[in-house]
């Protein structure tokens, strides 16, 4: 029977069409069914999206954020009384983590927008994007760090090649047993491999929340600390939207996100190592945009950690994962 009998049969009730009319739309649903199932294991898309006040606590200066367009906007405020700070209700661990943020515009000199994913543990598992501002006018730096099991100090530095203050861009992680991808507007900034075969903790027993806050970081943050916050210039304010949590909710148990299932899409093959097209892209980004790595600083690190020739573009001389 073809769909227009079946359909035929819907209009025109006789028995016998009736009942293929039935397994046609026995089999539709089945379809349906399949599809969906199917599109939850292994492909992505908007999770856990239900508004700033229902996905996140202000942690920090309620009364210096401000939420607006149905939950869908979140701004946090720094003036010369505080700064202030969000994170998520829930804990994490793998997944796809991304967030549109839009950064304090004109002068931002010493002022620090950090947004990163953190573990409430004693030895803890941290991922930084942390946004230092400038005069106006002035590039804004990204500074990213990596924390396994409470050892940090793997800072790396870049320019943006945009203006990141005029409009939102997505700042995110890819984030599975393999590697973690740090990722402006989907395109890899930074990559950290699973290095636990050379004896160093990775990042896949600690679930974490998202953190973000702005805040004076004046002593440090712009021309190395040389230029000051001009509070004349306040309030300074970061802005954010369209958030996708695409992403393993971690609860009391946090064991099945944890178990090496290959159903999630980001476990998947192609989410393993970077594709040649993405380390072309990160070595792009190495080429042009990066301005301290902590690889390559010789006074900190005499020998180059041993992580650094599996975690670079290629640009940098130190090898890299193809
Ligand atoms: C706003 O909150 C901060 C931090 O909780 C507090 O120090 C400050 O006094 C509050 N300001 C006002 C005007 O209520
Ligand atoms: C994490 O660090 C603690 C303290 O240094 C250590 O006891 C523990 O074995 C480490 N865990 C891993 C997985 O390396
Ligand atoms: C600020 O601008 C100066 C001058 O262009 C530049 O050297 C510096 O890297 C910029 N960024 C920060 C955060 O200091």
């Amino acid at each position: 029977m073809t769909l227009e009998e079946a359909m035929q049969g819907m209009k025109n009730p006789s028995r016998k069409k009736k009942l293929g009319g039935c397994i046609i739309l026995g089999c539709i649903i089945l379809i349906i069914v399949l599809a969906v199932v199917i599109s939850q294991v292994t492909k992505k898309g908007k999770q856990n999206v239900n508004g700033f006040d229902k996905d996140f606590s202000i942690t920090w200066a309620k009364n210096h954020t401000r939420i607006s367009h149905h939950g869908e906007r979140l701004e946090l405020i720094l003036d010369a009384e505080s700064g202030s700070g969000f994170k998520s209700n829930d804990l994490f661990l793998f997944g796809s983590i991304k967030m549109d943020i839009k950064l304090v515009p004109a002068d931002s000199a010493g002022t620090v927008t950090a947004y990163y994913l953190y573990s409430p543990t004693d030895h803890h598992d941290e991922l930084d994007f942390e946004f230092l501002g400038n005069s106006s006018g002035q590039p804004y730096i990204l500074q990213t760090n990596v924390f396994a099991n409470g050892t940090g100090e793997r800072e790396q530095r870049i320019n943006l090649w945009f203006d990141p203050t005029t409009d939102y861009h997505t700042y995110g992680v890819l984030w599975n047993r393999r590697q973690i991808l740090f990722l402006v507007d989907d395109l890899p900034i930074r990559v950290f491999t699973n290095n636990e075969d050379m004896g160093m903790p990775f990042l896949n027993q600690q679930p974490m929340n998202i953190f973000s806050s702005i805040w004076n970081g004046d002593k440090w943050a712009t021309q190395g600390g040389r230029v000051k916050i001009d509070w004349t210039h306040a309030p300074f304010i970061a802005s954010y939207q369209n958030y996708n949590l695409d992403a393993c909710i971690a609860t009391d148990a946090y064991a099945p996100c944890a178990m090496p299932s290959a159903n999630k899409w980001w476990d998947q093959e192609e989410y393993q190592a970077l594709s040649a097209a993405q380390q072309d892209k990160l070595r792009w980004v190495e080429e042009n945009y990066m301005v301290y790595n902590y690889c390559t600083d010789v006074k900190r690190n005499p020998t180059t950690p041993f992580e650094c020739t599996r975690n670079s573009g290629g640009f940098l001389g130190l090898g890299s994962l193809h």
